[in-house]
């Protein structure tokens, strides 16, 4: 599922009347500063139209990156999820992602930022979203809710702070705890370590792992595909109909949960007389040859995608 059209329209709208060249030069500056000045607990994002800007060529593929990652959750947790605080909510992917999927009641939006609460509460004005000035680096969250999702907030704090935040999300969380980040190695060996600080917290992986053992990946990452507007293009000077976001996620409820048996790494192999799978599983990371005498498996197999359990 992709951020729906009335969205999409909503931002171009709110970018209409700004001259292309300025447009082009606030998100030349957002992606270098993205780029040189993440982890160092400073605001990237500075004025409303960096916000609005930011929306157009950040929040399809950040909200495409939210949502894959909760259906991969949500096929191994079946528990009612009413509520939601979106941590670092940016302009709310997380929030429309998860009400996309799930019939919410109430959502809390804890943000920083002026600019981003204001622009993000326009964009997310027919979601019931209270929106909260909050610093989660030096604010315990008093709140609790069913689902908490923090997305591509964990690498742009000191790495010092990311221990109390982390902890001040899972204290947050009744049900589920969904953590996203950049699929980069810096961003997954941030999901890394953020799974063990769970696991020792007593969290119960839901996705992707497979199993509670020590991690063996090197990098750990997923991708998902978005189409690219016209606008999109223009800003981020490329022709590609799509884009393709990598990222990395962890999700673990409070309670025992079901779980894959099997993670799928990489695309699949697909031979005349077999598919050759990457896969992590109990056993660590290993390939599986799945022959076509193997019929239900087979047919299975050629149609998975990295990310896809595989049972
Ligand atoms: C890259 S954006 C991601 C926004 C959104 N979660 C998403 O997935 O699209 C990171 C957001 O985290 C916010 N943020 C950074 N440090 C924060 C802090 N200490 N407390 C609350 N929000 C913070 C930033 O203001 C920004 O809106």
């Amino acid at each position: 599922m992709e951020l729906s059209l009335d969205i999409k329209n909503k931002i171009e709208e709110m970018l209409e009347g700004y001259k292309l060249p300025i447009l082009k030069r606030v998100s030349s500056e957002l992606s270098e500063n993205y780029l040189k000045e993440s982890g160092k607990g400073i605001s990237l994002v500075n004025s409303e139209l960096d916000a609005k800007v930011y929306a157009c060529i950040r929040m399809p593929a950040t909200y495409k990156a939210i949502n894959d990652s909760l259906i991969h959750t949500l096929e191994f947790y079946d528990g009612e999820i009413k509520t939601l605080i979106d941590a670092g909510a940016g302009l709310g992917a997380s929030s429309i992602a998860s009400s996309d999927l799930l019939p919410l009641t109430s959502i809390t939006c804890l943000e920083k930022s002026d600019v981003m609460r204001k622009v993000g509460s326009e964009i997310t004005d027919n979601l019931p979203i209270k929106w909260k000035e909050f610093d989660l680096v030096n604010q315990e969250i008093e709140e609790k809710a069913d689902l908490v999702i923090c997305s591509y907030v964990l690498n742009e704090l000191e790495e010092n702070r990311r221990e109390f935040v982390v902890k001040s999300l899972f204290n947050a969380t009744n049900k589920v705890l969904l953590i996203v980040e950049p699929g980069t190695p810096v961003g997954s060996s941030i999901i890394k370590e953020v799974r063990s600080l769970l696991l020792s917290l007593g969290a119960y992986i839901i996705a992707p792992c497979p199993h509670q053992e020590e991690c063996l990946s090197e990098w750990c990452h997923f991708s998902s595909r978005t189409s690219r507007s016209k606008l999109h293009k223009l800003l981020k000077e490329g022709d590609a109909p799509f884009e393709d976001e990598k990222f990395s996620y962890i999700a673990v409820s409070k309670s025992p949960c079901n779980r894959c048996l099997n993670r799928v790494l990489r695309h699949p192999i697909i031979n005349k007389s077999s598919v050759s799978l990457s896969l992590c599983n109990e056993k660590g990371i290993c390939q599986v040859e799945v022959r076509k005498s193997d019929k239900e498996k087979y047919k299975t197999s050629r149609k998975l995608k990295v990310g896809d359990a595989f049972d």
